[in-house]
């Protein structure tokens, strides 16, 4: 054997990237590329049709300013309390406020099966996210914004909200909950 016909990491094997493109090559490259604008329309095409962003409306607001309305919300409709966190039933339609802070989520909610509310998130110091378990809804709670869902609880049950945004030495601790009655 010569040297160059041997392979090795010292030796490389000989160049034919100047040769034409063999068919099982280019039906490839077809292939991919096609591929790849299928899934660069989906992003778009799912954003509208996929029915998973929430029809949410984004103000800003001071945080101290929010902190002052989720007291009076909580002030309004209070029922009790949950391990030291006010419980809040508040009636049907109307605004309802969850301020998330390092770390706790507050208040606990107590809501109505099949009954539309208007949620204001937001945080007092810094990034939280807001996560549904089960049922698997995320949102970013901004210090500073005031974010307002129009929400519906479809299912009865106790659903536990955690934070998905890393906030510190307590993170894993900030688990609010919102309660669903039939
Ligand atoms: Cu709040 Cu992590």
């Amino acid at each position: 054997m010569s040297d160059e016909s041997m392979h090795s990491a010292l030796v490389g094997p000989g160049s034919d990237w100047w040769k034409p493109a063999g068919r099982q090559e280019k039906i490839w490259v077809t292939v991919s590329f096609i591929w790849c604008i299928f899934m660069f329309a989906a992003m778009p095409f799912w954003h509208f049709k996929g029915g998973q962003n929430p029809s949410g409306t984004r103000g800003k607001v001071d945080p101290m300013a929010f902190y002052a309305r989720t007291q009076k919300f909580i002030e309004d409709y209070s029922v009790g309390t949950d391990q030291g966190i006010p419980v809040v039933e508040p009636p049907a339609g109307s605004e309802v406020y969850l301020l998330g802070q390092m770390w706790m989520w507050s208040p606990v909610l107590k809501l109505k099966k099949g009954v539309e509310y208007t949620i204001h998130l937001s945080s007092l110091d810094l990034n939280h996210g807001f996560g549904l378990f089960p049922v698997n809804i995320n949102i970013q709670v901004v210090p500073g914004y005031d974010y307002a869902l129009k929400m519906t609880p479809t299912e009865a049950g106790e659903f536990k909200i955690i934070c998905n945004e890393f906030c510190g030495i307590g993170h894993h601790l900030m688990i609010g909950k919102i309660i669903v009655e039939d």
